[in-house]
């Protein structure tokens, strides 16, 4: 096998989809103490809690800074290399959160046992389904009281339109919760509650009919048995391709913050998690084991380091290797690039790296060129698809204390668009300028931008726009007749794009209703 095989099939890139407070940063946490990057462990959640102190800017700045050395963590475990990327999740959520999406080759889902489903895991799911993501799933908190895990796994299924196969069972919940128990090995693992930093490996009972179990367990250990009979009779069992196709998902149970169940998904993950696996192009599918370096941006980072201003782009390598020092073509401008000083963003710290391999992320600085979705080559004129915009959510007009300040509001605007910070539209009916987000501290960040880096003072306030679409219609007189109708509530988005801003959905699910054969576009490729 060539060194690019043997590093390739090493790599694990995923990302943790969740609703906030599910415990991704506790499971992060745990991640890395068991894959061994311990010191790690505490400032994930030091992040946490620096979030909820203060909206104020510098401090937002600075825990910025924070979050990006820790928004792609690298740590080896066993012979895997896994590469972990951050999705920001309370107020920092964000577009970059569905795109960090499509950079990964599998996600893992945590659930709350007590919640289920919940509306964000919703959401991320989506986006996971565009391009069939695996996905396995931790059902987390089983030290608490929570849900029956068949009723856990029916609303899996029937919200989420996912296949569950539970690898773990749970034995009781809350107070009564004793361990898991291992349906592919007939193993339990008996819980023992472990707050911090240690990894005890609690006692392993071989067998479910174990006299050992009954002992250990009492009534529990005939529940368990029944339970499984059950079970085991009406789930699905593992089927591979059907996880690789992001039909079904295998189910653990545990407590994350007890460091509990996290090593069996950890083994699983890297047992079952592929590796990179082809990609396609607009002109071809690109394998991982191709000797010439691509890759394409899917984050851009603003003001990391206020010193500087500098701005990092965030690279996912698809094939070949990439080498410090080595050119590479920026595709959509045509120049080549000496890359000398790329960073990872392994541990704490920001360091150089030397090289990197299909599946890692690397970060570029960008004085403003760069721009999401970007592709860079060896040389071939590639240009990697699946990059979306995600129809924003949350929608402010811009109001500019000084009118003369138009121009530079707009070069702003739409610089900060080209990042991928926050979408802008123009209504057809008159001048104004309408920011789109999904996440409402975007709005702060845009302000904030606007006037220390283009010096341009404006608000932002409310505007009764509540989802926005993308208008495509193959019958070019119908798109007129449309337009003319619907002129109200149609604008222009940063590339020129026709977009219908609708004030309710009962207002889109109306015009939808009228126009058939108009569409309407959640989401529109890069
Ligand atoms: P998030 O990143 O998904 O938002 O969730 P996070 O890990 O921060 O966890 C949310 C809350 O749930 C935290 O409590 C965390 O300690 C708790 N938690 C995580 N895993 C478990 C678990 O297995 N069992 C139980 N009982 N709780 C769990 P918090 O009070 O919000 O924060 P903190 O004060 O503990 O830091």
């Amino acid at each position: 096998m060539s060194e690019l095989q043997e590093q390739l099939h090493k790599r694990r890139t995923f990302a943790i989809i969740s609703h906030p407070d599910a415990g991704k940063t506790t499971l992060t946490e745990k991640l890395l103490l068991f894959g061994g990057a311990i010191q790690l462990a505490g400032t994930v959640k030091g992040r946490k809690a620096a979030r909820h102190a203060t909206s104020d800017w510098m401090e937002l700045e600075k825990e910025r800074g924070i979050s990006v050395t820790s928004s792609v963590m690298q740590f080896p475990y066993g012979e895997a290399i896994v590469n972990l990327l951050d999705t920001p999740g309370h107020e920092d959520f964000s577009e970059d959160t569905y795109r960090t999406l499509t950079a990964v080759d599998s996600a893992l889902m945590v659930i709350d046992v007590a919640k289920g489903v919940e509306e964000r895991t919703i959401k991320l799911m989506d986006v996971c389904r565009l391009r069939d993501t695996p996905i396995l799933t931790f059902v987390n908190k089983l030290d608490r009281e929570g849900r029956d895990a068949i009723e856990i796994l029916d609303e899996i299924e029937a919200v989420l339109k996912i296949q569950c196969t539970p690898l773990t069972w749970p034995i009781g919940m809350g107070k009564r919760f004793k361990g898991v128990y291992d349906l592919r090995s007939g193993k339990t693992h008996l819980f023992s509650a472990q707050h911090g930093g240690k990894i005890a490996e609690g006692e392993i009972i071989d067998g479910i009919d174990n006299p050992r179990m009954d002992e250990v367990l009492g009534d529990q250990a005939q529940e368990l048995r029944d339970e499984m009979e059950l079970v085991q009779g009406a789930s699905h069992a593992l089927d591979m391709d059907a996880y690789l196709a992001g039909k079904q998902t295998p189910v653990f149970f545990g407590s994350a913050i007890n460091n509990f169940g996290v090593r069996e998904l950890l083994d699983a993950f890297v047992q079952y998690a592929p590796p990179p696996r082809p990609r396609s192009t607009q002109q071809r599918a690109v394998s991982p084991s191709e000797e010439a370096f691509t890759g394409f941006v899917f984050k851009i980072q603003a003001n990391m380091d206020p010193a500087h201003r500098d701005r990092v782009a965030f690279m996912r390598v698809c094939s070949g290797r990439y080498k410090k020092g080595m050119k590479m073509r920026h595709v959509r401008t045509g120049k080549a690039i000496q890359v000398a000083n790329a960073i990872t963003f392994q541990a704490d710290e920001r360091r150089h790296v030397e090289e990197a391999w299909p599946g890692d992320i690397i970060g570029l600085h960008n004085h403003g060129t760069i721009q999401i979705g970007d592709t860079f080559s060896e040389g071939e004129a590639l240009k990697y698809e699946g990059i979306p915009y995600f129809a924003p959510e949350l929608f402010r007009r811009v109001v500019l204390k000084d009118p003369l300040r138009m121009k530079a509001l707009q070069k702003g605007v739409l610089q900060l668009s080209e990042e991928g910070a926050t979408q802008s539209f123009r209504p057809l009916k008159n001048n104004e300028l309408i920011l789109g987000a999904v996440g409402v501290l975007q709005f702060d960040v845009a302000a904030y931008r606007l006037k220390d880096e283009y010096g341009v003072d404006a608000i932002v306030e409310a505007v009764s726009v509540k989802t926005a679409r993308w208008i495509e219609c193959d019958d070019s007189k119908m798109l007129e007749r449309f337009r003319e109708k619907n002129y109200e509530h149609l604008a222009l988005d940063g590339d020129d794009q026709l977009v219908y801003l609708a004030p309710t959905m009962v207002n889109l699910n109306l015009a939808q209703e009228r126009w058939p054969d108009v569409r309407f576009l959640a989401t529109r490729e890069l």
